[in-house]
């Protein structure tokens, strides 16, 4: 029987993950799956409920009582909270930052890595996140860290936003993604970190086809040796 191809893709906020993985799991023709969606629909009940996302306690029980699921549709996958589809209110700062903080939390990590683990056991899949490579896939076919300097990144993310009509300047951007990546590294239960056999790709001088193009010749690699 053939093995599961499934791909793990871990970095830091605004490497280009969730495109780049869009697009490569799109010309192999697999699911990819946005672990980070997951979080943030977390983040978002929370921040609805008036749950205080400092609150270990009640943000593991909103947590085991969430609901959360995702669908492959043409458009990309979209994440449901009971039922509800959330996938266009789980992009704001305040969501960004809510999921950052509740994915703090050892039992919130425990549920959402089972339900992922699922997933992926059951179909081809990529799978972004900031763990995949560590624990939700370590036997995945091909491990890649993708990371591009802070700079690079808060500029693509500023550029993103300027097109959306938002008013943030750049140092805004770059010191709200610093905090962010401070809280993904530095937290207590499965930091942001590169498995020690994951392949880097640096993407500060890449172009977004380029990136692809290096992933999937990783992939191949490891497929085929
Ligand atoms: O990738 P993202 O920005 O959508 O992720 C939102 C937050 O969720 C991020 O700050 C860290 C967290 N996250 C995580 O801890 N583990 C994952 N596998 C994915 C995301």
């Amino acid at each position: 029987m053939r093995m599961r191809l499934n791909i793990a893709i871990d970095g830091p906020v605004g490497a280009g993950k969730s495109s780049v993985s869009d697009e490569t799991a799109r010309r192999l023709g697999i699911l990819h799956l946005d672990t980070g969606a997951m979080y943030r629909a977390l983040g978002l009940t929370a921040l609805r409920k008036h749950v205080d996302v400092q609150d270990e306690h009640a943000i593991t029980d909103l947590c085991r009582n969430l609901g959360v699921s995702v669908s492959h549709e043409a458009d990309g996958q979209h994440t449901f909270v009971q039922g509800e589809d959330v996938t266009g209110l789980i992009r704001t700062p305040e969501v960004s930052m809510a999921a950052s903080t509740v994915s703090r939390y050892a039992e919130v990590r425990k549920e959402m890595v089972r339900i992922q683990q699922k997933l992926a056991a059951e179909t081809d899949m990529l799978v972004d996140g900031r763990d995949i490579c560590t624990t939700v896939l370590p036997n995945a076919t091909a491990k890649i860290y993708l990371t591009a300097s802070a700079e690079e990144r808060a500029r693509r993310r500023w550029l993103e936003m300027q097109e959306k009509g938002e008013k943030d300047t750049f140092e805004e951007v770059l010191s709200e993604l610093k905090k962010r990546d401070e809280q993904d590294m530095n937290r207590a239960v499965e930091p942001l970190r590169k498995a020690e056999d994951a392949v880097l790709v640096d993407s500060t001088h890449l172009s977004f086809e380029e990136t692809v193009q290096e992933i999937l010749r990783i992939v191949e690699e490891k497929r085929h040796g």
